[in-house]
């Protein structure tokens, strides 16, 4: 088994120091509660915030805080008052909570916070680097810490890093507001495998990775600095069984006696939330009012046992929720209630376990109405603990749970009478209806437990090394890099093929920024002065070419072939290629424009070509299925083919591609060492008419004829580079 290292903002264990004493209590929240058992049994460190300030601690404090933690698998990353204030308060629970949760309204964008984040991210690679030994499992958590898998994997290229997120991930909508959002996404892409809740914060987080990085995905895949990434749903599970047996556990048993004997024959309706703005309390204490207003008999019948447990009270907007909840409470207690009865009780603590658990079993109703909420391990530790007595849930169907829990009353939870009317049908619904409802959800529950959802992701992302293998064909390694460069050095006719966009230089936005740099028309050139035989082959048209390679006396092969030009001589072409297709083919392509923002025309002297780089993704990937088969219908009698580039739909004349250009060049000698390289689709053409002991190279992971894969047009120009000859 390996090592994990779980990471999180928050240990599962709170320091605090009240009377100069240290205090150590379990912390609240579902990532804290839920992962607690799991951890503890596995060969495990948990690396986290213990939730005090650094200078509030002397050095003994230290040293009994770090006993404490290392008996607790735990290791700590002491965080300053400052970073508690600007990391934690601020850019964590003031602009990713808040904005990931759909309240843009109160979102802060600020710049010395996102500083804050970036230096804390830093303090925990540095934490983790410190432990860490080869082999580890790396499992990063929530919203707090999205820099930190590319921090680790930019020092650990090879080690296994996962990335739960336990928050929504918002739509592009949401998330573009962020002026660091390249940033967060560029983080998280630096994990093996990347896991949410439910599907729907899956594809959120693809879009968003589309639409600002340009990464395409397939089966929830994206490939980024030459990496492979998965994404998977994951949906948190429970400790079913220690919930399922409350009722055996004698201590919780007279708790639930307790609170029975307290509530006497009254209906027992729950409320238990972290006290949170996203957690819907306001509007469900409105619904519970407008409830005692429509159903007068049962006044004095229910009881609400609210527990709101403090959180974040140092997050103004977590202030003012507290003041607004005790005032609504106060106003329907003292609205409804009589002398012997409240019709809400509050209870603002957190509560330990076997209290929780009494209240679960002792209730009749348990009301969870979200605003918004990543999964939310209440519901479903609410229905466990109902193994063997009745009960009812009513849950928001804007809760991650609500995915798997579609047999609770589900309620939309901003409609007021939605949660009231649900309320008075969870009170008055047979015992038949509650029994077979509940049975369907824990049978679910038990199934997917924590143990099962933690192992999933845990084998999930062991297993990501063979998936990466897979994708990693034709691996490059150093062995062939240095093979190429002997070769090279101990041949005499050589000759290099190679594509220009993408291979000899990045893409651009606009294909006319995409100019050649001083640096490589400087390694070309030193590399043609050793006699070296130069061809370029390329979809561009022949005046950009020639321009681009005005230094240079290689061979130029312009349009995929339709042009070429060899050194010292004039350009010219084959006879029978046409281009009075045009006028008729370019008011389509024009048409697909104007229905396609961003989309662009580029003219050359044999074909026309669709740019669709610059248009929504979504859309383009429409507009090309409806654009080819409107080609496909209108080119079908005559000598045309439609070719696919990168993000690119090219019309041109049959016969004309790079392999038949190559063909060309090759039968000009008996050449003793050939390199070829491309990125693109249409080089696949090229490598198919290459001698077999032909050094292919595909720029990028995907699959390809060339016999290897290399990472980036970088790491051609390196080897392009160590081909120069060496200086004496
Ligand atoms: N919880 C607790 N004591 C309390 C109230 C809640 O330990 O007084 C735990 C509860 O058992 C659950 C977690 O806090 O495991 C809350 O998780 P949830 O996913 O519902 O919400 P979150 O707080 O993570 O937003
Ligand atoms: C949610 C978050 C957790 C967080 C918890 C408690 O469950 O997803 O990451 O730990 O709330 O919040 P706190 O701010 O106290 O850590």
């Amino acid at each position: 088994m390996r090592r994990l290292l779980i990471v999180s903002n928050r240990l599962p264990v709170t320091v605090d120091k009240k009377k100069q004493r240290l205090q150590f209590s379990k912390s609240s929240g579902g990532l804290a509660t839920g992962l607690d058992s799991f951890y503890r049994s596995y060969d495990c460190r948990w690396i986290g915030w213990p939730g005090i300030a650094k200078e509030k601690l002397t050095e003994a404090d230290n040293s009994k805080m770090s006993d404490y933690l290392s008996q607790n698998q735990c290791v700590p990353v002491m965080l300053q008052s400052s970073e508690v204030d600007h990391f934690y308060q601020g850019f964590s629970n003031k602009t990713i909570w808040p904005l990931f949760h759909y309240f843009p309204q109160i979102v802060t964008y600020e710049q010395i916070s996102w500083k804050y984040y970036s230096n804390v991210n830093r303090l925990f690679r540095d934490a983790i680097l410190k432990i860490y030994k080869t082999g580890d499992l790396i499992w990063i958590h929530d919203y707090h810490l999205m820099l930190l898998p590319e921090l680790i994997r930019d020092q650990l290229p090879d080690a296994s890093i996962g990335f739960f997120l336990h928050i929504p991930f918002p739509s592009m909508e949401l998330f573009r507001l962020l002026p660091w959002r390249k940033e967060l996404l560029s983080g998280l892409l630096g994990a093996d495998l990347i896991g949410f809740h439910t599907y729907e914060y899956i594809r959120h987080f693809l879009d968003c990775t589309r639409r600002l990085l340009g990464l395409e995905h397939i089966f929830n895949r994206v490939i980024h600095k030459c990496r492979l990434i998965h994404s998977d749903v994951f949906p948190m599970g429970i400790e079913y069984d220690r919930f399922a047996s409350v009722k055996s556990d004698p201590k919780i048993k007279i708790e639930i006696d307790e609170i029975r004997k307290n509530i006497g024959d009254r209906k027992l309706i729950l409320s238990v939330d972290r006290l949170d703005y996203t957690k819907g309390i306001v509007q469900r204490l409105e619904a519970y009012d407008m409830f005692l207003d429509a159903n007068p008999v049962f006044r004095e019948k229910v009881a609400m046992i609210l527990v709101e447990v403090p959180s974040r009270s140092a997050v103004d907007s977590y202030q003012l929720l507290k003041v607004k909840t005790d005032e609504m409470i106060g106003r329907i207690n003292g609205k409804h209630g009589t002398l012997g009865w409240a019709p809400i009780l509050n209870l603002y603590r957190s509560l330990p376990f076997h209290t929780l658990a009494a209240l679960y079993a002792a209730s009749d109703v348990a009301v969870i109405t979200p605003l918004r909420d990543g999964m939310n391990l209440v519901a479903k530790e609410y229905v466990a603990a109902k193994h063997d007595s009745e009960g009812v849930l009513i849950l928001s169907e804007l809760t991650g749970a609500a995915r798997e829990m579609g047999e609770a009353i589900i309620v939309n939870p901003n409609s007021i009478d939605d949660i009231a009317a649900a309320i008075k049908y969870a009170l008055t619904m047979d015992k038949e209806e509650k029994i077979t409802r509940l049975k369907k959800l824990q049978l679910r529950l038990r199934r997917y437990d924590i143990n099962k959802w933690a192992h999933d992701f845990i084998t999930k992302l062991t297993h990501m090394s063979e998936v990466y293998d897979q994708y990693k064909l034709n691996n490059f390694t150093d062995n062939v890099y240095d093979n190429i460069i002997s070769r090279y050095r101990n041949s005499s006719e050589r000759l290099l093929l190679l594509d220009y966009d993408g291979t000899l230089v990045p893409f651009q936005n606009k294909p006319e920024l995409a100019v050649i740099d001083n640096e490589i028309t400087r390694i070309l050139l030193s590399i043609q002065h050793n006699g070296t035989t130069i061809a370029i082959l390329s979809g561009r048209d022949r005046h950009f070419l020639e321009q681009q390679f005005r230094e240079l006396n290689v061979t130029l092969f312009a349009e995929h072939g339709a042009w070429v030009k060899y050194p010292d001589s004039q350009w010219h072409t084959f006879t029978n290629l046409r281009n009075d297709w045009k006028d008729d083919v370019r008011p389509i392509l024009d048409l697909y424009i104007d229905r396609t923002p961003g989309a662009f025309l580029e003219e050359k002297e044999y074909s026309l070509a669709w740019h669709y780089r610059n248009a929504d993704p979504e859309l383009a990937s429409l507009r090309v299925l409806e654009l080819k088969d409107a080609l496909f219908q209108m080119l079908s009698n005559r000598n045309l083919a439609v070719m696919d580039g990168n993000k690119v739909v090219e019309i041109k004349n049959a016969g004309i591609g790079k392999g038949h250009a190559a063909k060309a060049i090759l039968s000009k000698r008996k050449w003793d060492f050939i390199l070829a390289a491309g990125d693109d689709i249409t080089d696949e053409d090229l490598f198919s008419v290459l001698p077999s002991d032909t050094y292919s190279l595909k720029i990028g992971l995907r699959p390809s004829k060339a016999r290897f894969n290399l990472k980036s047009y970088q790491v051609l120009r390196s080897l392009l580079s160590d081909l120069q000859p060496r200086a004496i």
